[in-house]
């Protein structure tokens, strides 16, 4: 069985799978070429014969266990009818939705082409995969992906998005309840098309103070992973709440992923003693470490390997992959996680 889904099933794997967030992107060279030639981002997302050639790029550089379909959590706003640009550095640009008009607008995304292309890649990938890699598909958080919707695009604090998490207008509950039902039918696709596991990223998940996190991002994430697994059971699902900390436990224990993927500041022996009897614990290198290289990066590797067990760890990062990366650092933190596989 391939390693990365005999981990999430409970089983040993034949080697410690290793995959990494954004392993498709501005930092490989190749893949600046094609989304130069394809004219920008989201013309390379929704070119499914382009976007499956940038989701393969990495694997032919390193020996990894896991694809993940190039594409884009703005996707999903995208298909329900937002506007949705990206300018050259500086970051999405969306239609501001923060009223009840605007979301009872959102579309529903089934059927839509933005969809449609996302899974013609999805089985682009699949069919090109070797046997023992896994192909991931992937949506954002409710939380997450609302607050991009309501600041309009990228931002430092997100600070209308936390007020409206703390004054709960009907429109917030509305746009989130929206966001869950949508992102349930958008995994349900992916894996029709062949994802054989899906990660919901929630970025912003340290945002909001304890209370507020169980209601808004603890009880959306639970409802989009159970209405998932009723329609993919056997499909596993991974759960990226990047900074909810000691939080970590109780998305184990509510939304029952198969793993949470955990940011790097998260203590790894705190983690296995507390999280591995529920969840396979994926991490947790932190992008800066990895950028740098060298000394620190090789100790870093060589603590995380130590502690987790091969058989309840998916190496991978604590963030996605920074710009300014040289490739030549992945290459070296697969050969530690080979030579430790003994
Ligand atoms: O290789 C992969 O991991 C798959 C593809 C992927 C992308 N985005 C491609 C992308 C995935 C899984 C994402 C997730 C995503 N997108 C998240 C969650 C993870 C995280 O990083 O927190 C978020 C918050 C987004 C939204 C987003 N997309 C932003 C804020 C930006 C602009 C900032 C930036 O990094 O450029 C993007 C653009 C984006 N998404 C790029 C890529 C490769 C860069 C676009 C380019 O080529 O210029």
């Amino acid at each position: 069985m391939k390693s990365l889904l005999a981990v999430l099933n409970g089983e040993k794997p034949s080697r410690r799978p290793v995959w990494f967030m954004r392993q498709a992107g501005r930092y490989l060279p190749e893949y600046r070429a094609v989304r130069d030639r394809k004219g920008g981002f989201l013309d390379l997302c929704y070119d499914p014969q382009a976007a499956a050639e940038v989701t393969l790029q990495p694997l032919r550089r390193f020996d990894l266990d896991a694809a993940i379909v190039f594409a884009d959590i703005l996707v999903v706003p995208h298909a329900m009818g937002v506007e949705l640009a990206f300018a050259v550095g500086e970051g999405p640009v969306l239609g501001v939705v923060r009223d009840l008009s605007r979301v009872r607008a959102l579309k529903s995304i089934a059927v839509t082409q933005q969809v449609e292309q996302v899974c013609d890649t999805l089985r682009l990938v699949k069919a090109d995969l070797d046997h023992d890699v896994a192909l991931i598909g992937f949506c954002g958080a409710p939380w997450t992906v609302a607050s991009y919707m309501i600041e309009g695009g990228s931002s430092d604090e997100r600070l209308l998005s936390r007020k409206a998490a703390a004054e709960q207008p009907d429109w917030f509950s509305a746009l989130i309840a929206r966001l869950i039902d949508e992102s349930v039918d958008y995994l349900v696709a992916q894996a029709k098309a062949g994802a054989e596991v899906v990660q919901i990223f929630d970025s912003w998940a340290g945002d909001l103070p304890w209370d507020l996190q169980e209601t808004w991002v603890q009880k959306p994430l639970q409802q989009l992973a159970e209405r998932f697994r009723a329609r993919c059971p056997g499909v596993p699902v991974i759960v990226f709440a990047r900074g909810a900390g000691a939080g970590h436990l109780a998305i184990a224990r509510k939304v029952r992923p198969n793993a949470v993927s955990v940011e790097a500041g998260l203590p790894l022996d705190w983690a296995r003693e507390n999280l591995l009897e529920h969840v396979v614990v994926q991490g947790n290198l932190d992008p800066v470490v990895l950028a740098s290289g060298g000394v620190q990066m090789k100790a870093s590797v060589t603590r995380i390997l130590r502690d987790l067990p091969m058989e309840r760890h998916i190496f991978n990062l604590g963030h996605g992959i920074r710009q300014e990366t040289p490739p030549d650092h992945l290459a070296e933190v697969v050969r530690l996680i080979r030579a430790n596989d003994g």
